[in-house]
Order: C-alpha cells, then sequence, then structure tokens
C-alpha cells in the first residue's frame, strides 16, 4: 500500500459511455506529475474516510505529464470503488500514489499486438500511445458488446492500427483469434487486459496456437479464483533470510497478512495477486504460486508474490 500519496485535482470529467467515465487528474500545485511508463496504474484513495483503495491504469500517453487520464467503469457489483470513482465532479480533489510499473511494453519486441476487452483497454491504451510515438510497429484489437459501450472511439476510430470488433457487429469484424493473433511470430509480443473470461479465451488460443507464454503479456483486473491447490495441511512456516524471523501461516491466511500483523514492513498494494508490487525472492522452498502476473521464467528465477501464493513445502525461505 502506498505510504506516499499525492494530491491531485479533478480537472476535467466526461461521461465516454453510460458506464465509464474518463477523469483527468492534474496537480494542484501546477506541476508535472511523476513519469511513468505506458502499462503502468496507481492506487486511487477513491475513500479516505473508510480507507477505500483502488487501481486504475493510466491511459493517456505517457509523454504528457502534466495530466494522468483513467477511465473508470461503473462496476455493477461495485463495492464502492468505481461509484466512488463516478460521482466525483471537476474541481473535487483526488489522493494517488505515485505510478506503479508493472505491465509495460517488451524491450526484446521488435512488434506489438495489443488485445483490450472492454475497460481493459486502458492500459493498451497507453501503450499504444507510447508505440505510436515511438515509431513502433504495432496492432490494437478492441473488443467491445457494441458502439455504445466503446470508449475512445473518437482517438481509436480512424488509427490505421487499431481494429474495432463489436459483439452486435457484423460476422466479418469480429474478433478471431485464429486471424487477429495468428500462429507464432519472431519478435512478436502479446498484451491482453479485459474480462478474466475474455482473457482466459486470449491466452488459451495464444498457448493453444503455439505461442510461448513468455511472449505473452497479461493484466488481470481480478484475480484467478483458483482454491483447489492445498498444501497437506494447509499451513507452512516463512523464515525471512534477512532477520531469520520465522511465521506461520495458517489455512487462509495470507503471507503478506501474516508478515504484516508481525510488524514485517513487506512491500504490497492491491493484495489480490495482481500487482506485483509484493514480489519477493523465494531462497528455498517449494512455492505454491497463485497470482497471475508471473511469468514461468520468473517463477523459475524464485520471484514470489506474499498476498496470493503459498507453499507446497513446510518451509519457504523469502528474501526479506
Ligand atoms: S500486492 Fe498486488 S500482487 Fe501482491
Amino acid at each position: 500500500m502506498s505510504d506516499e500519496w499525492l494530491d491531485t485535482i479533478v480537472d476535467s470529467r466526461r461521461d465516454a459511455t453510460a458506464r465509464i467515465v474518463v477523469l483527468d487528474l492534474v496537480s494542484p500545485a501546477d506541476v508535472e506529475l511523476p513519469e511513468f511508463v505506458a502499462g503502468a496504474h496507481v492506487d486511487v484513495l477513491v475513500d479516505s474516510a473508510d480507507g477505500l483503495v483502488r487501481q486504475y491504469s493510466l491511459c493517456g500517453p505517457p509523454h504528457d505529464r502534466t495530466r494522468y487520464r483513467l477511465a473508470v467503469l461503473a462496476e455493477t457489483a461495485s463495492r464502492g470503488g468505481s461509484l466512488g470513482m463516478h460521482r466525483l465532479r471537476k474541481g473535487d480533489r483526488l489522493r494517488i500514489s505515485r505510478p506503479r510499473n508493472r505491465f509495460g511494453v517488451s524491450d526484446e519486441a521488435r512488434r506489438h499486438l495489443l488485445v483490450a476487452g472492454g475497460i481493459g483497454v486502458t492500459p493498451l491504451l497507453a501503450m499504444a500511445h507510447a508505440l505510436e510515438a515511438g515509431g513502433a510497429e504495432y496492432e490494437l484489437h478492441y473488443c467491445a458488446r457494441s458502439r455504445a459501450d466503446s470508449a475512445f472511439l473518437d482517438e481509436l476510430e480512424h488509427n490505421p492500427r487499431v481494429r474495432l470488433h463489436f459483439d452486435d457487429g457484423p460476422d466479418d469484424q469480429r474478433f478471431s483469434a485464429a486471424t487477429d493473433i495468428g500462429p507464432p511470430a519472431r519478435d512478436t509480443a502479446i498484451y491482453v487486459c479485459g474480462p478474466g473470461g475474455f482473457m482466459d479465451f486470449v491466452i488459451s488460443s495464444a498457448l493453444a496456437a503455439g505461442w510461448p507464454s513468455e511472449a505473452i503479456h497479461k493484466e488481470r483486473f481480478a484475480p484467478v479464483q483458483d482454491a483447489d491447490v492445498h498444501t497437506a495441511d494447509g499451513s507452512f512456516t516463512v523464515r525471512l533470510a534477512k532477520t531469520g524471523g520465522e511465521y506461520e501461516i495458517k489455512e487462509g491466511e495470507s503471507v503478506l497478512d501474516v508478515l504484516l500483523a508481525g510488524g514485517v514492513d513487506a512491500p504490497y498494494s492491491c493484495g489480490q495477486g495482481i500487482c506485483g508490487e509484493c514480489i519477493v525472492r523465494v531462497l528455498a522452498g517449494e512455492p505454491d504460486h497463485r497470482d497471475d502476473i508471473l511469468t514461468d521464467r520468473e517463477r523459475a528465477d524464485g520471484m514470489f508474490t506474499t498476498c496470493s501464493s503459498r507453499a507446497h513445502s513446510p518451509i519457504l525461505e523469502l528474501d526479506l
């Protein structure tokens, strides 16, 4: 969680669709906002009275540091986050964290295939801005239920690198994994963001077509529901290499919660396995990965999310 909040002011607010509001935030001191890379998100303190924090991607051009742009979908099952954001008006103050850069453009790829479902377009829009500014080769596929449900059409519609796919449109413009993603291509990265079912479809289609998992970059807005895997009795011990402290993690507890309750200054933000802020290195033991952000290579390198992952072994030693 952020311990350093930035004060911002809502400089403009517009309803992009019946359910999506677009907010531009500026500094009250009229100074540049901190730098961010395309794909970054910020924590937003939606309600300071009850500490309600939500994460939203920055969707404006990264080179414009006069403002941060957020687009927020009014969730039907909102627990206050998105509805609180929709109630904001021009001139309102809002506290946010510094940008967190976890989901970024690959340095290794020379071609970039961006696949967005619904409000998942937000981080990919920032990437498209950055790729366009850098003269990179990219394609953005934006899938939405209908034109009326699509935000940013004014800036996307006439871009020849953008393909719009509406569920209620003619068959020939629907998204097709076979043709729009196609077979694996060298030096090409796929980026996908959107609702869980959409992401699962895109990712499984790409993997089935032979794309290596390292080429697929993803950002979810909700954690994967996967509670099927358990250690033998559900508990294990975490040992911290730097202090020697040991903490028992019982069934139903997260490593992060136990460490924080024990006074450990462990990094974190979303608490749901989707932002990557809590990643630490495993030095010994066998992790039971339950996040949805680490690549196979990162897992093989010992990366571990304390907020969502557990252990298959009785002891897990962390570089903390
Ligand atoms: S705190 Fe966000 S992934 Fe762990």
